[in-house]
């Protein structure tokens, strides 16, 4: 069955250590296309937030639905692959440029990758590589700058065409021109798809349909933009610093 991106927290409590709970009673929803960021200083729960979101762990109690099915506590490998997810370190394999992107989704034909490297906005890099889309990267792509490593790993996401996705914004720094492709990149794979995003610079998630501000594994405040600057609270303050 195909999945709409619609997902669904429910009272859902959290910890790595059943003894130590570190996300607490986390409510949300997510309409299919929406976009959802959560930002919050470090420690406060974000990465925890969407690892749940990709069932990588079981949780404590409540519920996290796709499309009212309740995956919170069973392990559903087929539906965990239909997410995507940009992480902060992609992992590169030793393989060809086109291997790498085709991760994504094992059976694509090389067109599939060449169009996803083009909507990710990688096509440009990879054809001024040595050898285009058959360069061999070394162990984790360490002859590829950062920048363009986030490009691979929105191309090998858009192969997978997910109704949903986890972005996870890389911290350190690349320049103003990479970062402008990179997140060019990033707003052609997110538009129809449910996604959420972590963000380090909060003029990234100015466009979302909802923010999530986190404290101490609590969503704090929610709102758009807008909304919670009229609040005058917690992302108030981490917007006019
Ligand atoms: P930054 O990425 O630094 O901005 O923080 P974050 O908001 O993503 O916080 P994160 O979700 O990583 O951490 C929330 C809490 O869970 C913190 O108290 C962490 O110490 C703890 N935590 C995170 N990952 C792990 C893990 O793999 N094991 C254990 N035991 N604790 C973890
Ligand atoms: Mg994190």
């Amino acid at each position: 069955r195909e999945l709409t991106g619609e997902v669904e927290f429910e009272n859902v409590d959290f910890g790595y250590n059943p003894d130590k709970i570190v996300l607490h009673d986390i409510n949300m929803y997510a309409k299919p296309g929406q976009k959802i960021a959560f930002v919050g200083s470090t420690g406060a729960g974000k990465t925890t937030i969407t690892n749940l979101i990709n069932r990588f762990y079981d949780i404590q109690d409540g519920k996290i639905r796709y499309d009212n099915i309740n995956i919170g506590k069973i392990k559903k490998p087929d539906l965990r692959r239909s997410l995507g997810i940009v992480l902060q370190d992609t992992h590169l394999f030793t393989g060809t440029v086109m291997d790498n992107i085709r991760y994504g989704k094992l059976d694509a034909t090389d067109e599939e990758c060449i169009k996803a490297a083009k909507l990710a906005n990688a096509h440009d890099f990879i054809k001024r590589l040595p050898d285009g889309y058959n360069t061999v990267l070394t162990g984790d792509g360490a002859n590829l700058s950062q920048g363009q490593r986030q490009l691979l790993a929105i191309a090998r996401a858009a192969v997978a065409d997910p109704p949903a996705l986890i972005l996870d914004e890389a911290t350190s720094s690349i320049d103003t021109r990479t970062e402008a492709m990179v997140s060019k990149g990033m707003d052609a794979l997110m538009a129809g798809r449910t996604s959420f995003v972590i963000a380090h610079r909060l003029s990234t998630v100015k466009d979302a349909d909802c923010i999530m501000v986190m404290e101490q594994g609590r969503i704090i405040e929610r709102g758009t933009h807008d909304q919670l600057i009229d609040m005058k609270g917690r992302y108030y303050q981490l917007y006019t610093g």
